[in-house]
């Protein structure tokens, strides 16, 4: 049930309506009724908050925007009569009473009319929507040319026009929408050539103008577009060549250019479109080798370069493309052997080199796995099936032996290179990094001591505070630092520790972290405070001894600390070789997924470690960031930093809550309040799970709105489909419900009023209902890893 505001004969109302009005929009994926139910959910929140930008504020629709819907109205042919609502009054034009219509301050934001049986022609006097965010009328009859003044709208994002019978060429003008992301034209009947300028709208990300009449190259431009990901172009008469640098559409998961008439030699440069996923050639007049390089490729799932006339050898590399489902090369000219490595791919599920020149025998695996019909056409290929049996079936050991030789040859100089860079590496790392933490020693020593003795004299005085098994231990060197470790399997001391070789592994307000190596060969992660901002050491050592007692799974435990004579302080902490949650999900090998399971893992992690410190420890984190939480060896989230507020001077941890603003983490009253809460810390974990659902980083630009405001943005154009992560998508039809609930959760965390924020108890019992844990993961320390975790 919908509330619904209006203003009627100048008194507010509200209204209960049982019917949606915009009934049956296209969201994909099929979550469309559950999307209405978020939007309504949506809209409900957005009463307090921004009520001037739900699509039903009660403004009376402007002139302009009032007269534009009139002619659009007019040009329309409505045989079922859905536009009957558009009666003439317009009161009702922006408060939900026009289907298809959604408005923000007076002005049309949206234009919603799919599957409408909607005839006729779309106006040009569509510029008239100065606000005009999303025209969507596919899948109707609407005849005539697109309109060129839709060109001259400023905030257009969405056009989804395809399944139409529209005629005439693309509008040149579209280039000049500075917003527009979604470009989708297919299924009409266009015509001429693909405007060049369409690359100057420079957020495109999806381009479909596929079963068209359009003719000429693909403009060369268009590579420009480094935002776009999908690029459909099949089913038209577009002719070659290719524009020789596709390869810096750095972005493109799809590209289709299947069944036009395109004369190119096979684009040398693709091998560089590194997060490509499916690329399709299909029935093209391709000519030439396909490149070794291929096999870069390592997001490619599907490729097909079915009837083209592509020559030359089937590259050993693509072996390589472990993603690989689809292989189709049928239908060109290939010669040689099929190339033993094919038969690594795990993932393939459909193979056809049919009708090619192939020779020699298929490999076995090969041959169990896909029958005759994959490999028919080829003269001189056997071993593919009984009727074509290779003619001498045992191979001569010799030759067996040498293809062996050379393959092992190939690896072993493959791995020589591989090690020498390693050690290049090492030593390079060495020289930058070595004996940084000798320098804080250098001059700890300085003009006291010779070094032979420190470390005996640290060794001799160990355990001289502090009871045996509770307590903390104490070491104090003759230096007059001072090592305290807390339990844990550690064991070195203040002279380890700061002659270990040290790596820099990140810098943040609080101080430096390195990675130190012990001289056993431990790790070790050591923070090293910057000693202006720490507060006096009575008080700091009071707060350190109590943060050392924090033992949770979900939270990095601070195993010891050093504080040395001048003051320098030292955190030393369980050294997580797989990073931070950041890195881990933005910065991956290119043909690795986060699926969901890990993705949700991780969120239930950082609440019950949340959770704990809140309700246990009585500590507020303060700056809760994806960087600051770790990805252990079993993948659970581990946050860090926690309690070191208080190891700080006040300015200190202000000036902390303001990084945090910058980097988009930071609840927005905390920009004039300067104390962190429990609330502040529920919406800094709510940024964090919507980063975990769109695969953005919250530091990214989202066309100047921060994330928590751009998800909103998107969910309430019903555009939901579009916020989640690509990847995630993949798997909708099967969490499709768990991604709605967790996104609905994610934004309450963020709601900008603190008081409706949830605690994080909540937070958990709804994650818990949401996707129930297992028992093992519960307790936090299962082993196993998640084999989710990447492909
Ligand atoms: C306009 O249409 C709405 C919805 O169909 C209806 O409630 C209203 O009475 C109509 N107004 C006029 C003046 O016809
Ligand atoms: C592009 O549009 C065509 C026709 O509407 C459709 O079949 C195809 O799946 C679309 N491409 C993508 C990548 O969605
Ligand atoms: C071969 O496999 C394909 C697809 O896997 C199947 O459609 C076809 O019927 C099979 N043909 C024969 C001859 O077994
Ligand atoms: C491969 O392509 C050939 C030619 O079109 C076809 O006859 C054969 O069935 C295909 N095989 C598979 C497995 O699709």
């Amino acid at each position: 049930m919908l509330i619904e505001t209006q203003k009627k004969k100048g008194k507010w109302k509200i209204q209960s309506k049982e019917k949606t009005p915009f009934g049956g929009f296209d969201f994909g994926f099929g979550f469309k009724y559950k999307v209405l139910m978020l939007v309504q959910l949506l809209m409900i929140l957005c009463e307090q908050g921004c009520s001037s930008e739900s699509g039903y504020d009660g403004v009376v629709i402007t002139q302009a925007d009032y007269q534009g819907l009139q002619a659009f109205k007019n040009e329309l042919i409505d045989p079922k009569g859905y536009l009957r609502s558009w009666n003439d009054s317009g009161i009702g034009a922006c408060s939900g009473g026009w289907v298809g219509i959604k408005c923000a301050k007076g002005q049309v934001i949206v234009i919603q009319l799919p599957w409408k049986i909607l005839g006729g022609r779309i106006t040009q006097k569509i510029v008239q929507f100065q606000a005009l965010r999303k025209l969507s009328l596919h899948d109707n009859l609407i005849t005539g040319s697109i309109p060129y003044t839709l060109g001259l709208l400023p905030n257009l994002r969405g056009v989804q026009l395809f399944n139409n019978r529209l005629s005439g060429s693309i509008p040149a003008s579209l280039g000049q929408c500075p917003l527009l992301q979604t470009l989708d034209l297919s299924h009409n009947f266009l015509t001429g050539k693909i405007p060049p300028s369409l690359a100057n709208s420079t957020k495109l990300y999806w381009v479909n103008l596929s079963y068209n009449s359009l003719q000429g190259p693909i403009p060369s431009e268009l590579t420009r577009s480094s935002s776009l990901n999908v690029l459909s172009l099949q089913y038209n008469n577009l002719s070659g060549p290719l524009p020789s640098n596709l390869g810096k559409l750095s972005s493109i998961i799809t590209l289709d250019l299947s069944h036009n008439f395109i004369k190119s030699s096979f684009p040398k440069s693709i091998s560089r479109l590194s997060s490509l996923n499916t690329l399709n050639l299909e029935s093209n007049y391709l000519v030439g080798d396909l490149p070794e390089d291929i096999g870069n490729l390592h997001n490619l799932s599907m490729l097909n370069l079915r009837r083209n006339r592509i020559e030359g050898r089937i590259p050993q590399s693509i072996g390589n493309l472990s993603t690989l489902n689809q292989l189709d090369l049928s239908f060109n000219d290939f010669s040689g052997e099929i190339p033993n490595s094919l038969s690594n791919l795990e993932n393939l599920g459909f193979l056809n080199v049919s009708y090619n020149s192939l020779s020699g025998s298929v490999p076995t695996e090969l041959s169990e796995k896909f029958n005759s019909s994959s490999f028919i056409g080829n003269l001189r290929l056997c071993g593919f099936s009984p009727s074509s049996p290779c003619p001498s079936e045992a191979p001569s050991p010799s030759i067996g032996i040498s293809a062996e030789a050379k393959k092992a040859r190939k690896l072993s100089i493959k791995d020589i290179i591989l090690i020498a860079a390693g050690i290049l590496l090492v030593i390079m790392l060495t020289l930058c990094c070595i004996l940084l933490f000798c320098l804080i020693r250098k001059r700890s020593v300085s003009g006291q001591e010779k070094e032979g003795g420190v470390a005996a004299a640290g060794r001799a005085s160990q355990a001289e505070k502090g009871g045996p098994s509770g307590g903390p231990e104490v070491e104090t060197g003759e230096t007059g630092g001072k090592l305290v470790h807390f339990d844990g399997p550690m064991v070195f001391t203040a002279d380890d520790l700061l002659c270990a070789t040290a790596e820099i592994m990140g810098k943040s307000t609080y101080g430096t972290v390195y990675k130190a190596t012990l001289e056993d060969g431990s790790q070790v992660a050591v923070k090293r405070l910057r000693e202006k901002i720490t507060k006096g050491q009575k008080e700091f050592e009071a707060e350190v001894n109590m943060i050392g007692k924090i033992r949770h799974p979900n939270l990095l435990a601070l195993r010891a600390y050093y504080l040395g004579p001048k003051g320098e302080k030292l955190l030393v902490f369980d050294y997580i070789p797989k990073g931070s949650l950041a890195n881990f999900l933005h910065v991956r090998e290119p043909d690795t997924r986060v699926h969901w399971p890990t993705r949700m893992r991780m969120i239930q992690g950082m609440a019950r470690g949340l959770f704990h410190l809140h309700n246990n420890e009585n500590i507020i984190h303060g700056n809760l960031t994806s960087s600051n939480v770790l990805i252990d060896d079993s993948i659970s989230a581990q946050i860090s930093d926690y309690g070191l507020s208080r190891l700080m001077t006040a300015s200190a941890a202000a000036n902390v809550i303001a990084t945090a603003g910058a980097l988009g983490y930071r609840a927005p009253e905390l920009s004039k309040l300067k104390k962190a809460n429990t609330k502040t810390d529920v919406y800094s974990l709510g940024v964090i799970i919507l980063e975990l659902l769109t695969g953005k980083s919250p530091g990214e630009a989202l066309n100047g709105v921060d994330l928590p405001q751009w998800v909103a943005s998107i969910v309430k154009e019903e555009w939901t489909n579009e916020v989640f992560d690509l990847e995630l998508m993949k798997d909708a039809s099967t969490i499709g419900d768990e991604l709605l609930n967790t996104l609905k959760l994610g934004l309450h965390c963020v709601d900008p009023s603190p008081a409706s924020r949830p605690e994080v108890q909540q937070v958990l019992q709804q994650l818990e209902e949401i996707r129930p844990t297992d028992t093992a993961t519960t307790s936090g320390d299962d082993g196993g890893g998640d084999p989710s975790a990447s492909d």
